[in-house]
């Protein structure tokens, strides 16, 4: 990445216009940038990369009805509209919410893609309910955090994978169960599980398939893709195919176990994430910064969350 001077962001008539004040970093923008996505994510270059933002509203478009200038405001912006590691930012209205009162903009930067992450996996596509067991890996993660937090809320049962370090930490986040990775193997001590929220690699994947009862849901944000993401962002035939082959292995096991796997990769949502503030404002859910980094530094800052030990989530602070 460079830092440069760019002409400022056009402001449709559905979009503001939002000074950043922090910027939240994601694995999401190093697999862009590495091009992992390509497929269905044809970005072109030069690109501003970043996925959250936390900023100041310093222009609405003449369509914009729920926010105003000088709003303090936090968004997800949706895909083929991001760039967040930028001063300015056009977001449509549609993906953003009012910032959490009780958190500074670093904090709040931290927050939207991971906790819509944990909303559409646990509250939409799971369903998940009061008693339920679900177990969600790397609970000290970005997204295993929130999600443990949500889930507590919920009244759901959370089991957690985390390193040896964070296991006290983790349990303090409200997990009921902490496995350490390094030296345990969750598939040896979870049995009956209603929910598995899988963020690892294929391995982690296959073996979470084992710890679900049946009528158990396997839901995956780190792939294989399927059919049914393939439809939500309208992919053509050939690419529908694509999708349906790449998952086709992990949902006939599923079958075999009579669970059901489905794939999520979470979109730009402003009233989830309205719902998410009110739960941060009510003391329910809290987000963990580890880091936050100048803006100069916006390269070092992907690089340790590359590292795949941030313990919460990491921020560039860009004004
Ligand atoms: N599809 C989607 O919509 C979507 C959305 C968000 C994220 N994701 C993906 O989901 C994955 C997780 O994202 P994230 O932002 O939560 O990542 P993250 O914050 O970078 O995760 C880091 C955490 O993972 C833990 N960890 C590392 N290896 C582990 C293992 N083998 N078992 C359990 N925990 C382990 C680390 O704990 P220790 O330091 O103790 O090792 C660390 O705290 C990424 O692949 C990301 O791209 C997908």
């Amino acid at each position: 990445m460079h830092l440069q001077e760019i002409s400022d962001p056009v402001v449709k008539e559905n979009h503001v216009l939002v000074q950043v004040h922090s910027a939240g970093v994601n694995l999401l923008d190093s697999k862009i940038k590495n091009g992992e996505f390509k497929i269905f994510l044809p970005y072109k270059m030069p690109l501003v990369l970043g996925h959250d933002v936390a900023g100041v509203i310093t222009k609405t478009g003449s369509n914009v009805r729920r926010f105003k200038v000088g709003d303090e405001v936090y968004a997800r912006p949706a895909d083929r509209r991001i760039g967040g590691f930028a001063q300015l930012i056009a977001i449509d209205e549609a993906d953003l919410a009012l910032k959490p009162k009780r958190l500074t903009m670093d904090e709040a930067a931290s927050v939207p893609l991971v906790a819509l992450t944990a909303w559409q996996a646990l509250v939409e596509k799971a369903d998940l309910k009061k008693g339920q067991k679900v177990f969600i890996q790397a609970g000290s993660g970005g997204v295993g955090t929130i999600a443990i937090q949500l889930a507590k809320y919920i009244g759901a049962i959370v089991a957690t994978t985390t390193g040896t370090t964070n296991v006290e930490w983790v349990r303090a986040l409200g997990a009921d169960t902490v496995i350490d990775y390094q030296t345990e193997d969750f598939e040896g001590i979870l049995r009956d599980y209603d929910v598995v929220l899988n963020s690892q690699d294929t391995r982690t994947l296959k073996k979470s398939l084992r710890v679900l009862k049946p009528g158990g849901k396997l839901i995956s944000i780190s792939g294989p893709p399927d059919l049914g993401f393939a439809k939500q962002i309208r992919l053509g035939w050939p690419l529908k195919m694509i999708m349906w082959l790449l998952s086709f292995g992990i949902r006939r096991k599923a079958k075999r176990q009579h669970v059901n796997y489905s794939f999520l990769f979470m979109r730009a949502e402003g009233d989830q994430l309205s719902k998410i503030t009110a739960l941060i404002d009510s003391g329910i859910i809290s987000p963990i910064v580890d880091k936050v980094f100048p803006f100069g530094k916006t390269d070092e800052a992907l690089t340790y969350v590359e590292g795949g030990h941030a313990k919460g989530k990491v921020v560039i602070r860009v004004n």
